[in-house]
């Protein structure tokens, strides 16, 4: 196979160079009795698992891989908290009963593993969490994973050629312990730790509600958002362009009393009826809600953050390998691991941590990036994983994998982007394809560096790309396909029917796509309607002042 120049440079993830020039790198962990800790059996976990088994017998036999959950089950955000947390206490998930999907199942899924017959094309919650829970059974996944089991910190002891992972995990209402392993996977999800934009003068805005008959007022993030009933007597200011904040305000704007809807004055998205358009906050004072255009609002009692979440790992900071700075500090100019609560830096392939404390295979994160589709995303950074932990020769040199990440950093700037917001998020550089352009560069690099690398079903996919044609075709007809499925809901039960009706394989799926995207296309060129919007993104130079991120 012959590899293009161009071909491996969109993410930075490899060169023009020779394949074969990259320095050996001494090899971490014996292949014999290698041990693997992941954190967490989300989308991600999963998906990191799998991986490793799905490596040749020959290759990881008498390797020990435990997967630590500290939940009760499997399925990340979308196992729901059986309590109403309310804060300082953080919910175990954003879930919410009425959440269903953004994104089209068939869009969502791992390869060659479709959501059975009949599930609507925008899923509920329930079907998505049944979906890795019978992705968990099939696959025999469940004897590596330990319920209950929440990762307190992990500190590496040893240096940059040899060492291992000292892991302390709490098991629930049980004892604390202490593992060691050569190799770390971080899927401990990014949707876990709000982030709160500080205004001036919220809190005497927060105290100045409960007089003459009014309600109390209170600032909620949207992790806690449940029941949009609770409401109904509420004017709620609503702020945030992103997922939660969009779902949210669906929701709430029907049955509140008043809704406003705090979004970047620059989008193009509407804002649901009967919700009223606002720019965003400036300020408070102690009657009003204050906004950019200089409007007030003094009715509002309530507001609801759709503000998205912080990066943190807090296992990993705790024991020294990730260090944490404010936004102030420019973290490029910061040498190893560190975050920033946005971006976590420097990652070879938005995954490989390059520092000269750690081995390159000795840590993995999973499932950073924004705007990809989540188990396809996560597959091809976990087969990336698993290879290069069979073979940490795969990986390129430090200073490689460090040129990649500063070229992708600098590819950003050069666009307006500030990658130390924006680096982990897709659709920002090259448009809506760039995720699946990654994916398929993690895979193809590893196959042009004779690895033998299997997606999905033994035999069917051992040579490609990684993403099908049809994956790619749905990903760019997102917004046709939510569209035209919304209509088909709207005409009722029967119609619904009508499009699920036989299908079941992979292939069905992706063609029932393709006819719906095809009716929805026509159907708007007849209304004379502008193609649907998609998801609203950030654009070059708005990340500094508009805070939210997808969710
Ligand atoms: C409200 C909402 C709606 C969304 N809707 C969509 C959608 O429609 N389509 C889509 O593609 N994506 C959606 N997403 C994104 C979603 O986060 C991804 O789809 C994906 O499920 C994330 O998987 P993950 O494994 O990375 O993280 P998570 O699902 O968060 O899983 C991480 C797991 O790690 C565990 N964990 C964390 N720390 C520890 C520790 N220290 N020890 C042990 N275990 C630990 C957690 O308990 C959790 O189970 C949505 C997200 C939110 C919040
Ligand atoms: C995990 O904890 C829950 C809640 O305490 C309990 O019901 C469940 O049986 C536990 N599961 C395992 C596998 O330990
Ligand atoms: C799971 O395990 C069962 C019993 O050991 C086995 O029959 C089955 O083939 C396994 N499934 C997969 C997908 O490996
Ligand atoms: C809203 O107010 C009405 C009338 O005062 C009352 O009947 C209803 O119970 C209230 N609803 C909620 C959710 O508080
Ligand atoms: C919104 O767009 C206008 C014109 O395109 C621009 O002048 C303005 O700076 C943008 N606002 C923000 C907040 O980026
Ligand atoms: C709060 O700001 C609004 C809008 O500028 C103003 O009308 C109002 O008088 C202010 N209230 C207080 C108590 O300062
Ligand atoms: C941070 O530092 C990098 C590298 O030194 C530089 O290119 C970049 O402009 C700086 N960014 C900011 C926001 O100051
Ligand atoms: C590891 O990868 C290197 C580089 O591609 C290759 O030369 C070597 O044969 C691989 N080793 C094994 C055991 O597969």
């Amino acid at each position: 196979m012959r590899l293009s120049q161009a071909f491996f440079t969109l993410l930075g993830i490899g060169f023009s160079k020779d394949l074969d020039s990259g320095q050996p790198q001494q090899p971490h962990g014996t292949l014999d009795h290698k041990s693997i800790a992941i954190v967490g059996a989300g989308t991600a976990g999963l998906a990191a698992l799998k991986s490793l088994l799905d490596l040749p017998i020959e290759v990881r036999s008498g390797w020990e891989i435990i997967l630590y959950e500290q939940r009760r089950g499997v399925g990340g955000v979308w196992l729901p908290d059986p309590n109403t947390p309310n804060p300082p206490h953080l919910p175990e998930t954003p879930l919410y009963p009425g959440l269903r999907t953004n994104t089209p199942h068939p869009t969502m899924t791992y390869p060659n593993f479709p959501f059975p017959p009949g599930t609507p094309l925008i899923a509920s919650h329930k079907d998505v969490l049944a979906y890795h829970e019978s992705y968990a059974a099939h696959y025999n996944l469940t004897v590596h994973i330990r319920l209950n089991h929440t990762v307190l910190r992990t500190s590496w002891e040893g240096d940059a050629s040899a060492g291992r992972w000292k892991v302390r995990v709490r098991r629930r209402g049980g004892e604390v312990v202490e593992r060691e392993f050569d190799h770390l996977i971080d899927a401990s999800g990014h949707n876990h730790y709000p982030r709160v934009p500080h205004w001036e003068g919220l809190d005497g805005w927060l105290q100045g509600g409960g007089q003459d008959g009014q309600n109390k007022r209170e600032a909620l993030h949207s992790i806690y958002y449940r029941d949009p009933n609770v409401y109904a007597n509420r004017t709620v200011v609503i702020v945030g362009d992103g997922a939660s904040g969009r779902d949210v305000a669906l929701q709430v704007a029907p049955v509140a009393r008043k809704t406003y809807h705090s979004i970047n004055p620059n989008s193009t998205l509407p804002v649901a009826p009967p919700a009223i358009r606002k720019p965003r906050i400036t300020r408070f004072n102690s009657s009003a809600v204050i906004f950019d255009d200089g409007t007030a609002t003094f009715s509002a009692d309530t507001l609801l953050l759709g503000t998205g979440y912080e990066v943190r790992v807090p296992f990993l900071s705790d024991g020294g390998a990730l260090r944490t700075f404010p936004l102030s500090v420019n973290t490029s100019s910061v040498d190893g691991l560190t975050s920033n609560s946005y971006y976590i830096r420097p990652l070879y392939a938005l995954s490989v941590p390059i520092t000269s404390s750690l081995p390159p295979n000795a840590l993995y994160f999973i499932g950073l990036p924004v705007h990809a589709s989540n188990c396809a995303s996560t597959t091809a950074q976990s087969i990336f994983a698993a290879h290069t932990i069979a073979n940490s020769s795969l990986l390129p040199s430090r200073d490689e994998m460090l040129a990649g990440v500063l070229e992708r950093e600098a590819r950003l700037r050069q666009k307006g982007f500030n990658p130390l917001k924006t680096g982990h998020r897709f659709g920002d550089l090259a448009g809506r394809m760039e995720s699946k352009d990654y994916e398929d560069e993690l895979v193809a690099w590893l196959r042009a560096r004779g690895a033998r690398v299997r997606v999905g079903e033994p035999g069917r996919r051992d040579d490609g790309a990684f993403n099908e044609p049809w994956r790619r075709q749905s990903w760019s007809d997102l917004g046709l396909i939510v569209a035209g499925w919304k209509r088909v809901e709207k005409a009722g039960e029967a119609q619904v029917r009508e499009w699920l009706d036989g299908v079941e394989t992979e292939e069905e799926w992706a063609d029932m796509m393709r006819r719906l995207a095809e009716w929805e296309r026509k159907k708007q060129a007849e209304e004379g309607a502008a193609l649907s919007p998609e998801l609203s993104q950030v654009r070059p130079g708005e990340e500094d002042w508009w805070l939210e991120t997808l969710y």
